[in-house]
């Protein structure tokens, strides 16, 4: 494995991982999300989350993958060795099923935005997001959507992925800080910020809020499903892997966090709380729009910003979810890369159509991989680092310059902390996960 790509810079590697890490899942699930489970108290629970477990499992990744040079299912073997194995294809499967979703609702931000250049703002986005969220039109442009990030990720690494990364991110910061920046110069954006920052503690306890809470840091991060660890394959040997996921996680949450200072006083201050409130998939998808078009003139303008940032965001992860996919083709069977990505972004398009003719299978997709398939990674990946795993501690400090009591307070984190929130999170989801997959089954 002499001729593995690798990054160009750094930085290239970084707009990779942040572009990986943000995505849909900063900007609507989050918003959603917080909308849905009460505000502030969610937002710390994941935030307590992002930090506690994620940045420990972020960093096992990083560790395997740049130790390993390959991609998820060969570094475990790498590592771990066989019996290692069916998790690496967990991971597999798990990217499978999230880009297949994930598509179909890009394919919406790329039609909204499109629409909010061309055409204008929405007059009635409850019926125009019914019409175009399922069906044929959801269809052709999940199927535009996964044709791009084919035609991203055939390049490779640091000829396609690199570069639009590396343009994608900035121009997304720019456009989340604008739209921020003027939410606050609304009238009534006060109680905006009240929701989302005055935090509420009574309700954060809620089983299902915990479980949101610790699912979004997973997803958000872009963890459990081998995204981080196929990057880190491509990373020279002697990068400062802690001071990568300290950025990393920063960047990502800092960015959720931005999402929700654009969004919340936007909705307070044209009074459209009650449309988030019974908060679904589309809320924002219906909600914002509506407020858009209130807004006059600035609104088409916010629109367009709003959209074409869910889009950029959509795409650098969608590439992340296609290259873990598209890598283990590439290691495992030896194919060309064009063959891989052909192969894999069909079959993920194929699997993708049954979400975008009906909503209600993208919503199980989200719930499975969301609740069962990251969660179930995740817990693994934990387990494999902190147990089985030969000397870890040594393995990050390369290139590292972080004490080595440091590192194993991580080791610990990930032995006991990690695997002891995981089981107990999992314990509440997966019942009620399957519940909704057997009902949806047995009535669809
Ligand atoms: N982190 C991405 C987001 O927030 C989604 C994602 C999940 C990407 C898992 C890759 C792997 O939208």
């Amino acid at each position: 494995m002499t001729n593995r790509e690798q990054w160009s810079s750094n930085l290239g590697f970084l707009a990779a991982a942040v572009g990986s890490a943000v995505g849909l899942g900063n900007m609507w699930r989050f918003s959603y999300l917080t909308a849905e489970k009460g505000g502030a108290a969610f937002v710390a629970l994941y935030l307590f989350f992002t930090l506690a477990i994620g940045l420990p499992v972020m960093l096992a990744e990083l560790t395997l993958g740049r130790g390993a040079k390959k991609s998820p299912i060969l570094a475990l073997t790498h590592f771990g060795g066989e019996r290692w194995r069916s998790l690496g294809w967990l991971f597999v499967l798990t990217g499978f099923v999230i880009l297949s979703y994930y598509s179909v609702i890009a394919g919406w931000t790329i039609r909204y935005a499109a629409e909010a250049i061309f055409l204008g703002v929405p007059l009635n986005p409850g019926s125009k997001f019914s019409e175009i969220s399922q069906g044929s039109d959801a269809f052709i442009y999940h199927v535009f959507f996964m044709a791009i990030v084919m035609g991203i990720v055939v390049r490779g690494v640091s000829r396609g992925i690199e570069r639009v990364s590396i343009v994608a991110m900035p121009l997304l910061f720019l456009f989340v800080c604008s739209i921020a920046i003027y939410a606050a110069t609304l009238e009534g954006a006060g109680a905006g910020y009240l929701y989302y920052l005055n935090a509420d503690f009574a309700n954060a306890f809620a089983i299902d809020v915990v479980v949101s809470a610790a699912g979004q840091a997973f997803f958000s991060l872009s963890l459990g499903m081998g995204a981080i660890m196929t990057f880190a394959s491509y990373l020279p040997p002697k990068s400062d892997l802690p001071r990568e996921t300290v950025m990393i996680g920063g960047l990502d949450f800092g960015i959720a966090f931005l999402a929700g200072l654009m969004v919340f006083p936007i909705i307070f201050a044209l009074g459209i709380q009650a449309d988030v409130g019974e908060s679904t998939l589309g809320a924002l998808f219906v909600a914002l729009p509506k407020a858009f078009a209130a807004m006059g003139g600035a609104g088409r303008v916010v629109a367009i910003f709003f959209f074409s940032a869910l889009v950029v965001g959509a795409l650098t992860s969608a590439i992340s979810l296609l290259e873990v996919v598209v890598s283990a083709a590439v290691d495992g069977l030896n194919w060309s890369r064009k063959r891989s990505v052909w192969v894999a972004g069909t079959s993920i398009a194929f699997l993708g159509s049954f979400a975008a003719w009906n909503i209600e299978v993208l919503d199980l997709m989200d719930q499975v991989a969301n609740n069962l398939l990251l969660l179930v990674g995740g817990l693994a990946l934990s387990i494999f680092v902190g147990w089985s795993m030969r000397d870890p501690v040594s393995e990050v400090q390369i290139g590292s310059q972080i004490s080595r009591p440091a590192m194993v307070v991580w080791h610990q984190l990930l032995r006991w902390a990690v695997p002891v929130v995981l089981l107990f999170v999992l314990w509440h989801s997966v019942p009620s996960t399957l519940v909704n997959v057997w009902n949806f089954l047995s009535d669809p």
